[in-house]
C-alpha cells in the first residue's frame, strides 16, 4: 500500500462543496481498493471562511494548505459577498493561497470528450479531439505588480493603476513547466505576450526565447501577440499543443479555450509551486468553473471538473499516473452513456443530478478496475 497522503479539502462557496462531495465517492472507492489511503482534512475559503472567521482564509487554514500534500478547492464567491471590503472578498483567499504556497504554474487543459464534440458551440470538424494545454503563470504580473491602487492628482483629477511586471526567474521557471509538459506531448511551445505595444512582453518574449534556446532547443517554439491567439483558439484551436503566457492574458485564454470544449463544467486545472529537494511540489487543484450561485444547493452542477482535478492530483502530485487514466476513462465512459448534468445537456441524453452523476462515475470506475 502507497503510504499515506494528506489531503486538503477547500470547497468553499456556491456549487463547491456539492461537487467536491462526489470526489469523497471517489477517494472512498479508491481506499477501498487500498491502493493508497487518504487523510482528508476540511477548512474554509472564500465566502465560507469570511462568515466563519471575518478573513477570505484562515492563517490556520493556510498552514493547513502549506503541510497538505495537495490542497483540492472548491469555488469561491457569491454575490452575497458582494460588498465585503476588498482584501476580505472570497477571491482573496483564493489569491492568498497562490501566492503563499508560491504556485506559479497553472496548468489548465482544455480537451473534448468525443461524446461531447456536439456541445461546443464550434463545428464539431473545429473542436474533435482537441488536446490543448494553457500553461498560465499564477503569481506574479498584474495580479500582484506594484505600486497599485487609487489615487489624486494635485489638480483633482482621480485614477486608478496596476503594474504590470515580471523578473527574469518568475519567467523562466513557468518556461521550464511549460517546455517539460511540451516535451511529453506533441513538443510545442505558444509564448504568448503582447510585445508590440508592451514593454514588459517585450521582455517576457527575449527571456523565452534566450531560454528556450539554451535549454530547450528540441521544442518547437511560436510567439504569439495575446489577441491573435484569443482569435486563432476560435479559428484553428487544433494548431496549439501548450500555450505558455502571463497571469492575466493566462486568465482570459483560458476561459476562452474551456467553452472550446462545450462547458466550464468539464475542465480541471493544477497549480504547482517549485519542487524541493526530494522532488516534492506544493499543489492546489481546482475545476476551472466558479461557484455558480445560481444553481448551488439543487444538487445540479457538473461534478466532472472537480473529478477530474482530483485525477490531475493523482498525476501530478503523486505519480499515480494509472489511477489517473482510469479515472478519466471512467469520465468518458460515463458520458457514452449518454448522462448529462444540465450544463452538458444535449437532444436524446439523459439529464441527471451531480450526486447522480457521482455514483455512476463509481460505477464506472467498478467496471473498468473489475
Ligand atoms: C480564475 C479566476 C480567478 C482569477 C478569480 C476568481 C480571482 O477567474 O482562476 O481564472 O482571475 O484568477
Ligand atoms: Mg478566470
Amino acid at each position: 500500500m502507497t503510504a499515506n497522503k494528506t489531503l486538503l479539502f477547500l470547497p468553499g462557496d456556491g456549487i463547491g462543496p456539492e461537487v467536491m462531495n462526489q470526489v469523497r465517492r471517489v477517494i472512498d472507492w479508491m481506499d477501498k481498493r487500498r491502493s493508497v489511503t487518504f487523510n482528508v482534512r476540511e477548512g474554509l475559503v472564500g465566502g465560507a471562511a469570511y462568515d466563519a472567521h471575518g478573513v477570505a482564509v484562515s492563517d490556520e487554514d493556510m498552514q493547513q494548505a502549506m503541510d497538505a500534500d495537495a490542497v483540492l478547492l472548491g469555488a469561491v464567491g457569491g454575490p452575497k459577498w458582494d460588498n465585503v471590503a476588498r482584501e476580505h472578498r472570497p477571491e482573496a483567499g483564493l489569491l492568498r493561497l497562490r501566492k503563499e504556497m508560491d504556485l506559479f504554474a497553472n496548468l489548465r487543459p482544455a480537451m473534448v470528450f468525443p461524446p461531447l464534440v456536439g456541445a461546443s458551440t464550434l463545428k464539431p470538424e473545429i473542436v474533435s479531439g482537441l488536446d490543448i494545454m494553457i500553461v498560465r503563470e499564477l503569481t506574479a504580473g498584474v495580479y500582484f505588480g506594484k505600486p497599485r491602487g487609487e489615487e489624486t492628482l494635485p489638480d483633482g483629477t482621480q485614477r486608478g493603476f496596476d503594474t504590470q511586471v515580471y523578473t527574469d526567474g518568475e519567467i523562466t521557471r513557468v518556461a521550464d513547466v511549460a517546455f517539460d509538459l511540451a516535451r511529453k506531448r506533441n513538443n510545442k511551445v505558444h509564448s504568448v505576450e503582447k510585445a508590440n505595444v508592451m514593454e514588459s512582453g517585450i521582455f517576457w518574449r527575449r527571456i523565452v526565447t534566450d531560454h528556450a534556446t539554451a535549454h530547450y532547443s528540441d521544442v518547437e517554439l511560436h510567439h504569439m501577440y495575446a489577441d491573435n491567439c484569443a482569435m486563432q483558439l476560435v479559428r484553428w484551436p487544433k494548431q496549439f499543443d501548450v500555450i505558455l503566457t502571463d497571469n492575466l492574458f493566462g486568465d482570459l485564454l483560458s476561459d476562452c479555450a474551456a467553452m472550446l470544449t462545450g462547458s466550464l463544467g468539464m475542465l480541471p486545472s493544477a497549480s504547482l509551486g517549485a519542487a524541493d529537494e526530494s522532488g516534492r511540489r506544493r499543489a492546489m487543484y481546482e475545476p476551472v468553473h466558479g461557484s455558480a450561485p445560481d444553481i448551488a444547493g439543487q444538487d445540479q452542477a457538473n461534478p466532472l471538473a472537480t473529478i477530474l482535478s482530483f485525477s490531475m492530483m493523482l498525476r501530478y502530485s503523486f505519480d499515480m499516473a494509472e489511477d489517473a487514466d482510469l479515472i478519466d476513462q471512467a469520465v468518458s465512459n460515463v458520458l457514452d452513456s449518454g448522462m448529462r448534468t444540465a450544463d452538458i445537456m444535449q437532444d436524446g441524453m439523459a439529464k441527471v443530478s451531480c450526486s447522480v452523476m457521482g455514483e455512476a462515475l463509481v460505477r464506472q470506475l467498478e467496471k473498468l478496475a473489475a
